[in-house]
């Protein structure tokens, strides 16, 4: 099991290529709660995100209060919930048997005005991959993890376990090289 420091390098390793080569193939970077066919460039990376609307059909879409914003980039400030079912999956597209560093991230910014924070599960297909919690209202939550899907596609899963509504903030897929 690597480190999750060891990840974040790679995760930042990973983005110094991309600045070196201005070669963004592979990446799939997705602003869940955009709006259909929204795409721009995170001025700050320099990584064109795409709206999560033709990977999922489940869920609604949240702003974050402006207030919120200020210290958060782009990808962050919509989200998608999902007050209805238990589990709700993305299903993205991918290259099997690539090796894939992906990352989830959530922020809840109080966009629902009831300043309660949610825990919820995240799951990868069947697995469990972690539990979301945060610590407040203004500090979000990254889950990173190594994978190599064996199909062409990968489903990303909000599982509700009764205590608040799962949403998610952003969901970020790296090809790794292979001999990492
Ligand atoms: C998004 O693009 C597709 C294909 O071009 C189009 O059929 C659809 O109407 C668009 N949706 C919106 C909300 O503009
Ligand atoms: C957010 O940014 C402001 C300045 O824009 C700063 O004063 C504040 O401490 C930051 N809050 C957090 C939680 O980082
Ligand atoms: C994913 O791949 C399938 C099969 O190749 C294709 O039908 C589908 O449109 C693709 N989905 C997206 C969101 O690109």
């Amino acid at each position: 099991m690597m480190s999750l420091t060891f990840m974040q390098f790679l995760f930042a390793f990973s983005l110094m290529l991309l600045v070196h080569a201005q070669d963004q193939s592979g990446f799939i970077s997705i602003d869940c709660g955009r709006a259909e066919n929204f795409s721009y460039t995170d001025l700050n990376t320099g990584i064109e995100y795409i709206s999560d609307a033709r990977f999922i059909d489940t869920g609604e879409s949240k702003l974050i209060w402006p207030n919120q914003r200020n210290n958060y980039t782009q990808p962050y400030w919509t989200l998608r919930r999902f007050p209805e079912g238990t589990r709700n999956c993305y299903k993205i597209n991918v290259t099997s048997g690539m090796k894939y560093l992906i990352r989830a991230g959530f922020f809840y910014g109080n966009y629902d005005g009831d300043n309660k924070l949610p825990v919820f599960e995240l799951h990868l297909g069947a697995n469990l991959w972690d539990t979301v919690r945060f610590k407040d209202a203004s500090t979000d939550k990254k889950k990173e993890l190594i994978h190599t899907p064996l199909r062409n596609y990968i489903h990303v899963c909000l599982v509700d376990i009764g205590s608040g509504i799962p949403f998610i903030s952003a969901i970020e897929l790296r090809p790794l090289p292979n001999e990492t």
